[in-house]
């Protein structure tokens, strides 16, 4: 019998074939949903591989009932879905997306803070809705990026990705992060500075930082009090780094200025989320990393993940090395 896999949401045939001579590979077949809680559990009992999606939460539970279970290769750098813990009793290989989505997801988190800053997404509907009547001196007029400063709370390799490109709009560039990065500060002039420094400075506060312990629930209502009140904050990371009850608050109160958000606390959202009645929010369906390009090297990383564990090797982007 061949080993079996299973991937939890429908990929395309091209990116499946390199498994198909040695292995049963099934997935879950609906384009719009995510797979079922019980029907994951049920599918992973039998399954040596699983290909999941940061939607997918594959926990203890998981890992004891999947006897078979030898590598868990997620469809995203975060991997907070997962329980590493779980995965180590267990003895099987997490793996990520790392590296290949890193320029994808800085332009877009970058067109996010863009957008916000010049509102262009409103302009556009402004325009859709048959609102523009004459041209005007101050028509969606908005604010400044370049020459402006930018604090980027997670300097890994999508936070100084982005700095590159802050660099090249003539940006100020703060960080914060739970290490120094002397390359970073020599090459893109990043300055280091503490969390209220960063907040009470910069005019964008940018997240890009994984969701762990410590970064969960760090940007509460003091944080977003710090925060100039002309500022904007922008989250292309996890919606759960932010308290999202303070963060609407902020914006209602004129704490800061507006928000670009590509995440949220709990994905998906739908249109009665209350930051979704506020003029000053643009909300995207957590696409960061979602190109065609680079979703595709993502799903052929995730496959070869798979097919280097199940064949002995050491996989390429393993998270849990111990
Ligand atoms: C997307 O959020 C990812 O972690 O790749
Ligand atoms: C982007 O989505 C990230 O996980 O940093």
């Amino acid at each position: 019998m061949k080993p079996y896999i299973y991937i939890t949401r429908k990929l395309p045939e091209e990116v499946l074939r390199p498994l198909l001579d040695q292995y049963e590979v099934e997935m879950w077949e609906d384009e719009n949903s995510s797979v079922p809680r019980d029907i994951l559990l049920e599918k992973a009992q039998k399954a040596s591989g699983i290909l999941s999606m940061l939607s997918d939460t594959i926990d203890k539970e998981l890992f004891e009932q999947s006897p078979n279970l030898k590598v868990v290769a997620n469809l995203a750098v975060g991997y907070d879905n997962i329980d590493l813990a779980a995965a180590n009793e267990k003895g099987a290989s997490v793996c990520n997306t790392p590296d290949v989505l890193t320029d994808t997801t800085a332009d877009l988190t970058f067109g996010l803070m863009m957008a916000a800053a010049r509102r262009l997404i409103e302009a556009d509907r402004y325009v859709r809705e048959g609102k523009w009547k004459s041209w005007s001196p101050l028509l969606m007029a908005g604010m400044d990026i370049h020459h402006k400063t930018v604090g980027i709370i997670g300097m890994g390799s999508i936070g100084e990705a982005f700095a590159k490109r802050a660099k090249g709009f003539d940006m100020d560039i703060l960080y914060h992060n739970r290490s120094r990065k002397p390359e970073a500060e020599e090459t893109l002039g990043a300055k280091y500075a503490d969390l209220d420094e960063l907040l009470t400075q910069s005019d964008f506060v940018v997240c890009l930082a994984p969701l762990t312990p410590e970064t969960k629930g760090l940007l509460q209502k003091e944080q977003f009090q710090r925060m100039k009140s002309s500022a904007v904050f922008v989250n292309a990371a996890r919606g759960p780094i932010v308290n999202e009850d303070a963060l609407y608050d902020a914006l209602v109160n004129g704490d800061i200025a507006g928000a670009g958000l590509d995440v949220f606390e709990k994905e998906p959202i739908d249109e009665h989320h209350p930051l979704l009645s506020l003029k000053n929010v643009f909300a995207l369906p957590h696409i960061g990393s979602s190109s065609v390009e680079t979703r595709m090297e993502m799903m052929e990383l995730c496959v070869s993940n798979i097919r280097a564990v199940l064949e002995g090797h050491i996989p390429n982007t393993l998270v849990n090395k111990d």
